[in-house]
């Protein structure tokens, strides 16, 4: 192998992972935007219906099947956060990890809504994208729940840390995981 083909090849290996990357990115965000686009929906609609103690069962029941549903081909997404409604939703060592530099990163300046992380490892691809909190979000996770939502909400999730959130602030994120190959 010559000098020039050397440099070559090293170029080409640091390369093609680039690109590769960068196609992962471009899959998980379109992952995350139909997951969101959907609940969302499913949340507005819900609340239309019934208001806001009717829209719990949306999260409640609809969130994991909305997301089952987007966990399509190889991709698997689900939520999670640092202060948690449903247990379930308990972040990973990685997960946890993300979640405390988004704070960090929101704190030193950069806005909620661009919030990602991702990395390789083991064969695999993660990602993951914060959440910001909405206005939408307050009837359910601010801090001034309605006497019933509350009732409602200790009955199904006795360990609730998900209250007390504003506009701006990260209510958890997406995290997402593809095996590669
Ligand atoms: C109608 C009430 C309601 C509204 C409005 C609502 N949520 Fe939730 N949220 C819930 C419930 C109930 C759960 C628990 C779902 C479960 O059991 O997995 C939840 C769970 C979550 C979780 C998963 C992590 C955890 O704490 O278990 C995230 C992230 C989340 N909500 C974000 C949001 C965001 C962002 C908004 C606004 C766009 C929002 N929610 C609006 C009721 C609501």
């Amino acid at each position: 192998m010559n000098k020039f083909s050397g440099i070559l090849s090293v170029a080409v290996a640091l390369m093609v992972p680039a690109a590769l990357a960068a196609e992962l990115h471009a899959e998980a965000k379109q992952q995350v935007m139909g997951f969101a686009k959907e609940l969302k929906g499913a949340l507005q609609q819900g609340v239309k219906e019934g208001g806001f103690e009717n829209a719990i069962s949306v999260c409640n029941v609809k969130a994991p099947e909305i997301a089952q549903a987007h966990s399509a081909g190889d991709w698997q997404i689900r939520r999670t956060s640092l202060k948690l409604r449903n247990p379930e939703n308990k972040p990973d060592d990685w997960e946890l990890s993300v979640l405390q530099s988004f704070e960090e990163r929101l704190a030193a300046g950069e806005p909620a809504t661009t919030l990602v992380a991702s990395k390789q490892e083991n064969g695999e691809f993660r990602f993951m994208k914060a959440i910001p909190t909405g206005k939408l979000c307050l009837s359910c996770h601010g801090a001034n729940l309605t006497q019933n939502l509350e009732q409602k909400l200790d009955g199904l999730y006795p360990q609730d840390q998900a209250r007390g959130y504003s506009v701006g602030d990260i209510r958890g994120a997406f995290s997402l995981r593809k095996p590669l190959n």
